[in-house]
């Protein structure tokens, strides 16, 4: 062991995500590890946590599906570095192609410090409950024992298909053993291998260097590295996961949605100990993006996704789904589908409303029943209350739309922005044809078709006058319940 000379600060990690297995039984067009839970890619679940360690660098290792999964590893974090795997298969040639590529990241750190490489944190990329919190606490273990393999396990009441960790008589680890390679005694032993661990860069190396194949599956195994260890008289510490969902790998859409369910029922455990009510824990799922304030009520069958965020007092539900959503305090969203809108606070949403993106609901506004908006910029103390459809529009303050309102924004080419002004009252059943500008205070008569612009204080009526046919029904529609029903009544009213 090179003599750590009481370094100021423990080097930082490297850590290395394995990605390059196949995924086959998930049974799908897409990769594996872009399979998302809590609205993040289990990759973008393992590189949050990797992350977390504050890490000199992140590598993932890719082959299948190579492009995908290394344009998304980049889109997480542009400073990723890839490591592509060759034909060679198993975990120990993934870790050999991720130590290749880390090659620069810990030249450049040795030559600036002139000492130990510091230690490799190797994950898999399809084990999204494991947090950056449990990664650091393993890392912490690691440097405070002085192994120089530490390895995560977890106690499983059927271990199989999974590597067994051995131990000596002392608690030591002298190896892992593969299902496949095991003798009756180690397929009885309950505690398996997560196959995440922690090595010091330069015995990593020099173990993964000595890797010969499996002659049954001609793989190069990584949980070799444990049997090059003890050979080689170093210590290898084994730390057990209370909690074996934290390690759990995906390798199915049945283990996705389980792990999904948990992850959900640990966030909103969460949420709700920093004071948000959940009424339905059950049926309220929350994205690992998600913020919310105390005091926010959650009805039952709510769904709040990507950057949503719902200030203090302000409730969601019943049956809500909000995707990149910004909800005000006091506000109240009610059976409301939302896409990218803020809604302002003390104002009201729902039931039945859709907010498509560029929705802009001001303070103590109102988006009623059966109302969709798109591009919307509605003030402050303004309605838009009932069965309407308002896209590509600006309204000012206090004005309200009228039941049936319709904001015909698209001319079947292209679409055009309609002004509403303060204080506006829109007669119910109008159709504001874009572009057209309506000033403050100004009405349009119910059922009007508005095509030109408004003067503010100015009444808009874009409607045919009605003329009345006495006697018609009877004329025309003699003998029927509705002619009786008229003669009768003229009857009444004549005698
Ligand atoms: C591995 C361990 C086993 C452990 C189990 C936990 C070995 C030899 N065995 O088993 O002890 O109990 O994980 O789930 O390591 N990968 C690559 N390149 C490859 C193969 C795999 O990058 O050539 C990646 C996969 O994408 C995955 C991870 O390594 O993220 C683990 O691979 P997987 O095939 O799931 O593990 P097993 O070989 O079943
Ligand atoms: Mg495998």
């Amino acid at each position: 062991m090179p003599e750590q000379a009481t370094p100021p600060q423990p080097l930082a990690p490297a850590v290395v995500i394995l990605a390059a297995g196949q995924g086959t039984r998930m049974k799908s067009a897409k990769p594996k590890v872009l399979h998302e839970i809590a609205g993040r890619s289990l990759l973008a679940h393992a590189v949050a946590a990797a992350q977390q360690l504050d890490p000199r660098a992140i590598t993932v290792v890719v082959r299948h599906d190579r492009d995908a999964v290394a344009g998304h590893a980049l889109e997480l974090d542009p400073g990723i570095i890839i490591a592509d795997q060759d034909e060679v298969p198993g975990t120990g040639r993934a870790a050999q192609a991720a130590m290749a590529a880390l090659d620069g990241a810990f030249a450049s750190a040795a030559a600036g410090q002139g000492q130990a490489e510091g230690p490799v944190v190797i994950t898999a990329s399809d084990v999204p409950l494991l947090d950056g919190a449990t990664l650091a606490g393993v890392l912490e273990q690691h440097r405070a024992s002085g192994a120089a393999v530490t390895l995560l396990s977890t106690l499983l009441d059927n271990p199989t298909g999974y590597g067994r960790v051995v131990r000596a008589a002392d608690g030591s680890v002298t190896g892992i053993v593969e299902e496949k390679d095991a003798t009756d005694e180690q397929r009885a032993i309950k505690e398996i291998n997560a196959s995440i661990y922690v090595v010091d860069a330069d015995i990593l190396r020099a173990g993964l260097a000595t890797l010969t194949k499996s002659a049954v599956t001609g793989e190069l195994y990584l949980t070799d590295i444990v049997g090059y260890a003890n050979k080689a008289g170093l210590s290898v510490n084994g730390v057990i996961i209370p909690d074996p969902l934290t390690v759990e790998g995906c390798n199915d859409k049945a283990t996705l949605a389980k792990l999904g369910a948990e992850l959900n029922r640990r966030l909103i455990n969460k949420w709700m100990l920093s004071g948000v009510n959940v009424i339905d824990p059950a049926t309220t799922w929350v994205d690992v993006t998600v913020e919310l304030a105390p005091d926010v009520t959650l009805e039952p069958g709510v769904q709040l996704r990507g950057d949503t965020s719902v200030a203090k007092n302000a409730t969601v539900g019943p049956d809500s789904t909000l995707t990149d959503v910004s909800v005000g305090e006091g506000a109240s969203v009610t059976r409301t589908h939302a896409t990218g809108a803020v809604i302002g606070a003390h104002a009201e949403v729902g039931p039945f409303t859709y907010l498509r993106p560029g929705t802009v609901l001001g303070e103590k506004g109102k988006i009623g029943a059966y109302c969709e908006t798109k591009n919307a910029n509605i003030g402050a103390n303004s309605k838009v209350p009932h069965l309407s459809y308002a896209g590509d529009v600006t309204i000012g303050t206090g004005a309200n739309l009228g039941a049936g309102t319709i904001i015909a924004n698209y001319d079947g080419v292209n679409k055009h922005k309609t002004k509403i002004g303060n204080e506006v009252r829109i007669g119910s059943d109008s159709i504001i044809v874009a572009p057209v500008s309506i000033g403050d205070g100004a009405y349009t008569a119910a059922g009007s078709v508005i095509t030109e612009d408004l003067p503010a204080g100015a009444l808009g009526v874009g409607r045919a006058h009605q003329h009345n046919s006495p006697g018609w029904t009877a004329k025309r529609r003699a003998g029927t319940p509705a002619a009786q029903a008229a003669s009768a009544a003229t009857k009444a009213t004549t005698s």
